[in-house]
C-alpha cells in the first residue's frame, strides 16, 4: 500500500508514526510530494525542491546480523534499474555505502534505519534538474534519460519494481546480494582513486580497491601496501577524492 502525502517533514518519521499507530505495515511505502526536513546519513540533511524529487520510505522486515548491507543492495538494484531504462546512458555508480552518482554528481541517496521490528529504507532521488542542484554539485534523472517523459510517480513504480526482490525475499538477501556485489565491483565511484575518508575518529588516505564479500570497503593505504594487504573499512562518514 502507498501512503501518499502532499507535504511531510520526513517520510522516515511518518513511516515510524504510521507503524506505531498500526496504520502501516511491512511492505508499505510512504511517499511525500514535498519533504521539508529530509534526513540523510549522519547529520546530513536531504534538500529537495517541491515536485523535483522522489522522497519515499519503504517499510521492510528488520534486518538480522550477518545479512549483506541493505544500503548497498538497494543502491545496486536501483542503479541497475535506472541504467536499464535507457540503454544509451552511462552506468550509474555507487558511492559506498549509500549514494547513487551519475557523471561524478550525486543523483540520489539511501538512508537505512533499523529497529527491532522493522527496517526503514529511505530513498531520495533527484528527478528534475533545478538550479539548487547545481550549487550542491548534484544531478537529476532528467539528465540521465533522453526521454522527456519522466515523472515522479512513474519513477516510484520503477523503484517499487526494482526493490520487489528484497521485500519478497528479505530473509535471504544473500542470493540477491551476489549480482549486486558484481554490479558494484564494476561500477564503484572512486575505484582505484586516492581518497580521504573519515572512519571513527581517524582520517585515512588511501586508494579504493573495491568491496569485500560482506560489502565492507577495501582500501590500500601506505601501511597496508607494505604488508601487501588491504584495509577493511566497515563504517565511514565521509569519502572524498584527493585531487592534484
Ligand atoms: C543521504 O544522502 O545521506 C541519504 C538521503 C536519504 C533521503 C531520503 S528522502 C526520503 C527519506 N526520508 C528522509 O527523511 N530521508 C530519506
Amino acid at each position: 500500500m502507498i501512503h501518499e502525502f502532499a507535504r511531510l517533514d520526513s517520510t522516515q518519521t511518518k513511516a515510524k508514526e504510521l507503524i506505531e499507530s498500526k496504520s502501516a505495515a511491512i511492505g508499505d511505502v510512504v511517499w511525500a510530494h514535498e519533504q521539508l526536513a529530509g534526513r540523510g546519513r549522519g547529520n546530513h540533511q536531504w534538500h529537495a525542491q517541491a515536485g523535483s524529487s522522489l522522497t519515499c520510505t519503504f517499510i521492510a522486515p528488520s534486518i538480522s546480523h550477518g545479512q549483506p548491507p541493505l544500503s548497498l543492495v538497494v543502491g545496486a538494484l536501483l542503479a541497475q534499474a535506472f541504467s536499464q531504462l535507457d540503454t544509451n546512458t552511462e552506468s550509474i555508480k555507487i558511492k559506498w555505502p549509500n549514494d547513487l552518482y551519475y557523471q561524478g554528481k550525486k543523483l540520489g541517496g539511501i538512508l537505512i534505519e533499523n529497529t527491532q521490528n522493522y527496517s526503514l529504507i529511505g530513498i531520495g532521488i533527484n528527478i528534475k534538474y533545478t538550479e539548487s542542484l547545481e550549487h550542491l554539485e548534484a544531478t537529476a534523472l532528467d539528465k540521465v534519460y533522453t526521454s522527456p517523459l519522466i515523472n515522479i510517480s512513474s519513477i516510484l513504480e520503477e523503484v517499487t519494481q526494482a526493490l520487489s526482490p528484497i521485500l519478497t525475499n528479505f530473509d535471504n538477501l544473500s542470493t540477491i546480494w551476489k549480482p549486486c556485489h558484481t554490479y558494484i565491483e564494476s561500477n564503484q565511484l572512486y575505484l582505484n582513486q586516492l581518497v580521504m575518508l573519515n572512519s571513527g575518529n581517524e582520517q585515512i588516505q588511501g586508494v579504493i580497491k573495491g568491496i569485500n564479500e560482506q560489502g565492507a570497503l577495501l582500501v590500500a593505504t601506505k601501511n597496508t601496501e607494505q604488508e601487501k594487504g588491504l584495509r577493511t573499512i566497515i563504517q565511514a562518514s565521509m569519502i572524498r577524492p584527493v585531487t592534484g
